[in-house]
């Protein structure tokens, strides 16, 4: 065991015990320095976890490929448990904490055995900002070290900025694979079955536990465990807003600079919004990042609400990231990466779908020989990249601003075809929070609900770590709070479909657009007509300079069929009975002003009128 590089007594003595718990062959504190990360790739390149990719092509730069049962977040062996299963709400699988902390004691007993104990201080935020959090994750799987180098604040700073304070957050991680005396190890290590997993929260003690998977979200701790689902807690009882949001700085050719922060359900180009390029006619304008999947948000002393993003690096899903799709996170994974079940290319390089032509021949995913003919996907649809922020060309000058960027408006989307129009603006605070309770994507099984939507409200849904509606209840209560300055709320949806069953909207850089009109509404320079969801553009409100749509085009995703609308009040309906008393009333208000509106609008309510 190397000497505590602390005097923090709690910390050793929390330590001390999870040691003495798992048995671990030794201890390491990690110290966060380069020289530590080159050493243990190394150490993972020789024992075969990691192939150090060609240095000309992808300089220090690294592959790993999992196990092919270990590839994903495991939302059913994710556990909420607080006291009650009512406070885990109907979203949330609960597990009673006390069952819970018995049969973690017995999986943890000895887990570690003949393996490195991993000691790693962390920040969620720049380190020593008001809104951050440290975090400790004690782990015993080296390529959860090396990606949390990445993504996080880490190492000695860490533990100057505790120092003898017992405010920290313990995440505790093992691969659950134990080593017998001379067992020789696997490159990836982890629990045999789906069922030996377990991932754990206790928002009571903001404390986290997770057994038996290596991969993303379920290993590195200071992600969706830490920054959403313990975090949710903590916003809730100290009263600020953890959210599975991207924020984004929004220049105008003035220089007049405004934030926004958007969440997305998966599949809806939440990384390519985040990292978005101003296209052709928009010239002038700059779209600057400041995160790309989560944002911590509290009042500043002015009353505005100041958001920073906890991470420090990119944890992005490779199949479908190009050069056309999302140039800036292309070049943010030039170097210094470590990439996850992708294809290794013949010269050292990596490779997935959607990147462009395939090679003629590689290593897919799971270590075999592949080409393009083999019948089979290269990458894992779920393969990633774990980047330095730093390295994406449009970083905002301020993403480490301590005291975090004024936000001025919220954005909710999802993927649907049609009656959502491409955007609408919420009445008020509570319209706002109502667009983004019951926001979702089209379902492509069946079986989701009438309306054929599967809801994932504020893209919570596998985050929240209390119950869903109490946490909405956190939102209408935010919009009553005295002294703070609300963002506007906005809905978009890139997905709508026309009569061909083709998307309608270009999409991608072009969704710059849609963001100019955000800014100019909430600067008050453009104006709004009132539809049945809320308040909407007309075509001469959008900046068309240097695009080909026109004004038929527009109305055509922008016209709202009443039946949609009044199919969607009922559904809504249906949704929040799963709820029960926990529903804010506030909600139930909007969902009848909904319906309301949708019964007195013509068959389609057209801006064309
Ligand atoms: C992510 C997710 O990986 O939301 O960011 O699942
Ligand atoms: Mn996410």
């Amino acid at each position: 065991m190397t000497t505590p590089p602390t005097k923090n007594a709690k910390l050793i003595a929390w330590v001390n015990e999870i040691a003495a718990l798992c048995e671990p062959q030794d201890v390491h504190w990690c110290d966060g320095s380069q020289e530590e990360y080159d050493h243990l790739c190394a150490q993972m390149v020789a024992s075969g976890t990691f192939v150090r990719l060609n240095p000309a092509k992808r300089p220090n730069s690294y592959l790993a490929r999992s196990h092919p049962s270990d590839v994903a977040r495991v939302e059913e062996r994710t556990f909420i448990c607080s006291k009650s299963k009512e406070e885990a709400g109907p979203t949330n699988n609960w597990a009673s904490p006390d069952e819970m902390r018995a049969t973690l004691r017995k999986i943890y007993k000895g887990c570690m055995r003949g393996r490195t104990m991993y000691v790693i201080p962390f920040s969620m935020g720049p380190l020593g900002s008001p809104i951050a959090k440290i975090g400790f994750e004690i782990t015993d799987s080296p390529y959860v070290v090396a990606n949390m180098r990445i993504m996080t604040r880490m190492g000695k700073a860490v533990l100057e900025v505790l120092g003898d304070s017992p405010g920290y957050i313990p995440c505790i991680h093992s691969v659950g694979a134990p080593l017998a005396p001379g067992q020789k190890d696997v490159p990836w290590p982890c629990a045999p079955s789906i069922a030996d997993k377990y991932i754990v929260h206790f928002p009571d003690t903001y404390e986290i536990w997770s057994y038996g998977s290596g991969y993303g979200g379920n290993a590195l701790l200071g992600k969706k465990c830490l920054a959403l689902r313990i975090a949710s807690c903590m916003a809730r009882d100290q009263g600020w807003l953890a959210e599975h949001m991207l924020i984004l700085g929004l220049e105008s050719p003035t220089g007049e600079k405004t934030y926004v922060a958007a969440a997305f359900p998966s599949a809806c180009g939440k990384t390519n919004l985040a990292m978005i390029l101003p296209p052709q006619g928009l010239e002038g304008w700059k779209a600057l990042t400041v995160g790309d999947d989560i944002a911590w948000i509290k009042p500043g002393p002015d009353g505005t609400l100041r958001a920073i993003n906890p991470e420090a690096g990119f944890f992005g899903v490779a199949p479908g990231t190009s050069y056309d799709s999302n140039p800036m996170a292309m070049e943010s994974i030039k170097a210094n990466t470590i990439f996850t079940n992708v294809v290794l290319t013949d010269d050292g390089d990596i490779w997935w779908e959607g990147m462009g032509p395939a090679p003629a021949h590689g290593i897919d995913w799971q270590g075999n020989d592949w080409t393009p003919e083999a019948g089979r996907v290269g990458a894992h649809a779920n393969a990633r990249f774990t980047a330095p922020a730093v390295q994406c060309p449009t970083i905002d000058p301020q993403w480490e601003d301590p005291a975090g960027v004024p936000i001025s408006a919220f954005i909710f989307g999802g993927r649907l075809s049609k009656t959502f129009p491409l955007v609408y603006q919420a009445f008020d605070w509570n319209s706002g929070v109502f667009m983004a309770a019951t926001m979702g994507s089209e379902a492509t099984a069946a079986a989701i609900g009438v309306s054929g939507i599967r809801r994932d409200p504020f893209a919570m849904l596998p985050f929240a770590g209390y119950n869903m509606a109490d946490y909405w209840g956190h939102w209408v209560r935010y919009g009553a709070r005295a002294g703070i300055k609300l963002p506007q709320i906005f809905r978009v949806n890139w997905f709508r479909k026309n009569a061909d069953g083709k998307f309608a909207w270009p999409g991608y850089g072009q969704n710059m657009r849609v963001l100019q009109w955000i800014v100019d509404r909430v600067h008050g320079h453009a104006d709004a007509a009132e539809s049945p969801f809320g308040l909407m553009p007309r075509y001469e409100d959008l900046n068309w300079k240097g695009l080909d749509f026109s004004k038929e085009q527009f109305l055509g995703i922008m016209d709202i069929v009443r039946d949609g609308v009044i199919e969607e009040a009922a559904a809504i309906d249906e949704y929040f009975g799963k709820f029960g008393n926990h529903l804010p009333p506030e909600l139930e208000v909007e969902r009848k002003k909904l319906q309301k509106r949708a019964e007195s609008a013509p068959e389609t309510w057209s801006l064309g009128g």
